[in-house]
Parts: C-alpha cells; sequence; structure tokens
C-alpha cells in the first residue's frame, strides 16, 4: 500500500504572516491519516519547521542547486535546505524549466544532489498544450520521468509529479480518464525500470487541484496523492483537499 501524499507548493508566496495558515492546517489535522508536505519559499523553511515540530507536517523546498557549495550567487545547496530543517524539495516544475531553461538532465543532477542531502526528490514532469494535441503526452511524460529520475532512486527517496502545463494555475482540469492513462503509463515506466520497488513509487496529480474536484481525482486509480498550487495557501482550501485524500 503506497501511503498517500498532500503536498502544497506555495511558489513565491508567503511571508511571516502566513504561518497561521500550517498551524491551522495541523491543528484541523492533527493525526492525518496522509502525509502531508508543505514547500514554503527557502525563506521560510527554517521558521516553518520548527513550528511544526510536534507535527507530522512536512517541510520542502522548491528547487536546489545540483552542486553541494560553491559559486553561484542566489542558489541554495540540498544540504542547506536539509539544514534549514527540509524533508522533501521540489525538482524540475515547469515553472523552473520554462523559466530557468532547466532539462530533465539538470534536473537528475538536482535529484542526485537531493539524494546526498537526505531530501525526498519530488520531481515534475508534464506535457505542454501543444504537445498534448499533438498526441505526444505519453512521450513526453515517459521521457521526462526516465531522463530526471537517477537510477539510484528508490520509492523512499523519490516521488513522482505529474502535471499538465495547462492545467497549472488557469483552473483547467483533464478529464479523469486523461489523468488515469498518464498515470497508468508512467506506473508501467516504474515497475519496468525499478521492478517491484516501482510499483511502490508515490505518483502524484498537480494542476488546478482544488475543493470540489479533489475527491474524484483521488479516485483515479495509481493518484497518490496531488501536489497543490493555489490552493495551498489557505488552510480553508487545503484543508478540504487533505481530507478528501483520507477519505479515498
Ligand atoms: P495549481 O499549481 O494548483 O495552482 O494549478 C500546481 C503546481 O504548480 O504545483
Amino acid at each position: 500500500m503506497r501511503r498517500k501524499l498532500a503536498a502544497g507548493n506555495w511558489k513565491m508566496n508567503g511571508t511571516l504572516t502566513s504561518v497561521t495558515e500550517v498551524m491551522t492546517l495541523c491543528a484541523t489535522h492533527k493525526d492525518p491519516g496522509v502525509d502531508l508536505l508543505i514547500c514554503p519559499p527557502a525563506t521560510m523553511i527554517r521558521t516553518l519547521g520548527t513550528a511544526t515540530t510536534d507535527h507530522a507536517m512536512h517541510i520542502g523546498g522548491q528547487d536546489c542547486h545540483a552542486q553541494a557549495s560553491g559559486a553561484h550567487t542566489g542558489d541554495i545547496a540540498a544540504r542547506m535546505l536539509a539544514d534549514a530543517g527540509a524533508t522533501h524539495v521540489i525538482l524540475g516544475h515547469s515553472e523552473r524549466r520554462a523559466d530557468h531553461g532547466e532539462t530533465s538532465a539538470d534536473v537528475h543532477a538536482k535529484a542526485l544532489a537531493a539524494h546526498d542531502a537526505n531530501l525526498t526528490a519530488v520531481i515534475c514532469i508534464g506535457e505542454t498544450l501543444a504537445q498534448r494535441e499533438a498526441g505526444e503526452t505519453l512521450d513526453v511524460v515517459t521521457a521526462q520521468l526516465h531522463d530526471s529520475t537517477p537510477d539510484s532512486a528508490t520509492s523512499d527517496t523519490t516521488v513522482i509529479a505529474y502535471e499538465p502545463v495547462w492545467a497549472i494555475g488557469t483552473g483547467k482540469v483533464p478529464t479523469l480518464e486523461q489523468i488515469g492513462e498518464v498515470h497508468a503509463a508512467l506506473r508501467i515506466a516504474l515497475t519496468s525500470r525499478f521492478g517491484q520497488d516501482g510499483d511502490a513509487f508515490r505518483i502524484l496529480y498537480g494542476g488546478s487541484v482544488k475543493g470540489s474536484n479533489a475527491a474524484e481525482i483521488f479516485a483515479v486509480p495509481d493518484v497518490d496523492g496531488a501536489l497543490v498550487g493555489g490552493a495551498s495557501l489557505k488552510a480553508e482550501d487545503f484543508s478540504p483537499i487533505i481530507t478528501a485524500l483520507e477519505n479515498a
């Protein structure tokens, strides 16, 4: 049985005043039936980690550098995230791939760095609208999965997040059939590469998940949770998604 994971990606949102949102989540889900993860801006990792010490809530980064240290102004090493209290790091989000030209090879190198620092890598993959319309979705996501995930990855150190680029922040969601088709293809790719452990990797869906559509998405086979952007910023929006996952 794969333990489900509800993950929030705050992106470039959140300041000290947002700590109360996480405290509300912890109070509402005292003994959560799923894994919980919030990935705030790096500036807030230490504060949130300390504020949630007594709770099962995990805190993660949104990116890391592939090197352990060095002359890389503005970048953060995986070990620094771990040092600040992070247990996870999101890698290869489509906004990183688009805004910073990150390739799957870059994501692969970052995943190795994350694993070296004992961080669980949440590796994001997903097709653009043009790729979907050209019928390339399964080829694109399986190639991204293959190229971004190191051979040394295990279901303990790595989570996969399928996030169609066109569904992120747009309110557009693929049909349940489309989600199921991709997750099934990713599962086959994982088991053919990692054997029995491939069956234990969590595969999250991400892209415009909200309280009103969470339950039906979580009922799709091989959807093991969600990576949530906009609806993870407020406890009142994220909490119903967590509840839907607990009930899935
Ligand atoms: P969204 O973002 O939930 O705001 O669509 C998801 C993500 O980018 O992880």
